[in-house]
């Protein structure tokens, strides 16, 4: 894939799994696409997968919380993509072939940004990206070096809604976050 243009032609055209037959929009991802951070949630819900942008629903409303407190906003300065573009009926987990036949976005989503840095939201990313024995309630805001990339994984937003007493936790993450892209990116803070 050589451009953005290409990509989000092909991807909004995609049938590599089912999914396809049961959403509306193709959610391919949201935010400044020159960005050094990228973010990397699970999959549309329903709010997503009608406007067609990840995290527009009450975890994304979350999500653009945290993001201010460390001076993100998710037009300005970081990507916000998922591991699946389309939503899961009911909002179940995407099973391993729907993310199989999805990688393949994702990896061109890296490669058009070339990240300096790669936050996972939550369980699903996390394991996708970071490996099959990640735990996230202890592994949450450790570093791994992902093919030369700087990867960590916070709390979902919705998992945070869910269990508030985690909130202290992803603060702390957060502000590593903050330091690691002070000291690492150039154009994000
Ligand atoms: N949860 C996700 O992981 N991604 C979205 O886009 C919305 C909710």
């Amino acid at each position: 894939m050589d451009n953005w243009e290409e990509l989000e032609s092909a991807c909004k055209e995609c049938k590599k799994c089912a999914l396809n037959e049961t959403r509306t929009n193709v959610v391919i991802g949201v935010g400044n696409r020159d960005s050094e951070v990228l973010f990397i949630g699970e999959g549309p819900g329903e709010s997503e997968d009608l406007k067609g942008e990840p995290f527009v629903g009450r975890a994304g409303k979350l999500l653009d919380d945290m993001l201010q407190i460390i001076g993100l906003d998710r037009n300005r300065n970081i990507y916000i993509a998922n591991i699946v573009k389309c939503r899961p009926p009911k909002n179940r987990d995407p099973s391993n072939e729907e993310r199989e036949a999805c990688s393949g976005w994702l990896n061109a989503q890296y490669a058009l940004i070339s990240p300096k840095i790669v936050v996972c939201l939550g369980r699903i990313a996390a394991e996708a990206i970071i490996g099959a024995g990640f735990k996230i309630t202890r592994d949450h805001g450790k570093w791994h070096d992902i093919n030369g990339v700087k990867t960590m994984a916070l709390f979902h937003p919705a998992a945070l809604l869910r269990d508030p007493n985690r909130r202290p936790e992803t603060f702390v993450d957060l502000k590593e976050l903050e330091r690691v892209i002070k000291s690492e990116c150039t154009r994000t803070l």
